[in-house]
């Protein structure tokens, strides 16, 4: 790993080709609170968000990384020429020792389907393999969001597992696909 389980780092921008990732401010919180709390968007997450539950994340995401277990980190996503938030890519160290990552993401439904989460994935996998030096990224989804797994799968991720009832949604227990992708594949990808 090329940083330490207490290491606070400031990412910088990274720039794709129609999309680019940043840290978030205090300011985007409007625009990120129109998916974190439109039911649909949070169909296969968790119950729509209130405000002071979407402050904590915006405010979490305005922070340094932090690389200790379980915390979340990330970006938001704008499109390239436009600094408005249209979604956001986050991951958690899920075992530091086993030098493995969990990542999340998901995009207002107004710019869904138009590749902007697929561009979005390579930009974070890139980093997190790269330069951050993790062994292994995972995701998990609803077996029934397809556009979610099909991101992972456009990216070199392989399903490893399928967990029936497995994830207490709302008052709904609901399957999930577990993903994973290895630096090493990436690397012969790339
Ligand atoms: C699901 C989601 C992440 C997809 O992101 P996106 O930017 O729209 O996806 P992309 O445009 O990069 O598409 C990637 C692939 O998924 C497919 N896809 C996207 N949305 C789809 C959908 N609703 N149903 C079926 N396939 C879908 C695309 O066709 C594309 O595959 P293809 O190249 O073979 O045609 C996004 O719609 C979203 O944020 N949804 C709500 C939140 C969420 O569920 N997040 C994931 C939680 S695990």
């Amino acid at each position: 790993m090329n940083v330490e389980e207490n290491s606070e780092l400031l990412p910088t921008k990274l720039t794709g080709q129609n999309i680019y990732l940043r840290t978030a401010k205090m300011s985007d919180f409007e625009a990120i609170k129109i998916y974190r709390q439109d039911p649909e968007n949070s169909r296969y997450i968790r119950p729509p968000e209130n405000d002071d539950e979407t402050l904590r994340i915006v405010d979490g995401l305005c922070k340094p990384w932090r690389f200790k277990e379980g915390q979340w980190n990330g970006f938001v996503i704008c499109l390239t020429g436009d600094d408005t938030v249209i979604g956001e890519i986050v991951f958690r160290v899920e075992d530091w020792h086993n030098q493995r990552a969990e990542i999340g993401y998901r995009i207002n439904q107004t710019a869904a389907g138009r590749g902007v989460c697929t561009e979005a994935l390579k930009l974070l996998v890139d980093l997190l393999f790269k330069d951050l030096g993790f062994f292994k990224l995972v995701a998990k989804c609803d077996p029934r969001n397809t556009g979610s797994y099909r991101v992972m799968e456009k990216q070199g991720f392989k399903r490893e597992a399928f967990f029936k009832e497995h994830y207490l949604l709302g008052d709904e227990w609901t399957d999930q696909y577990d993903y994973g992708l290895l630096a090493s594949e990436w690397n012969k990808r790339s």
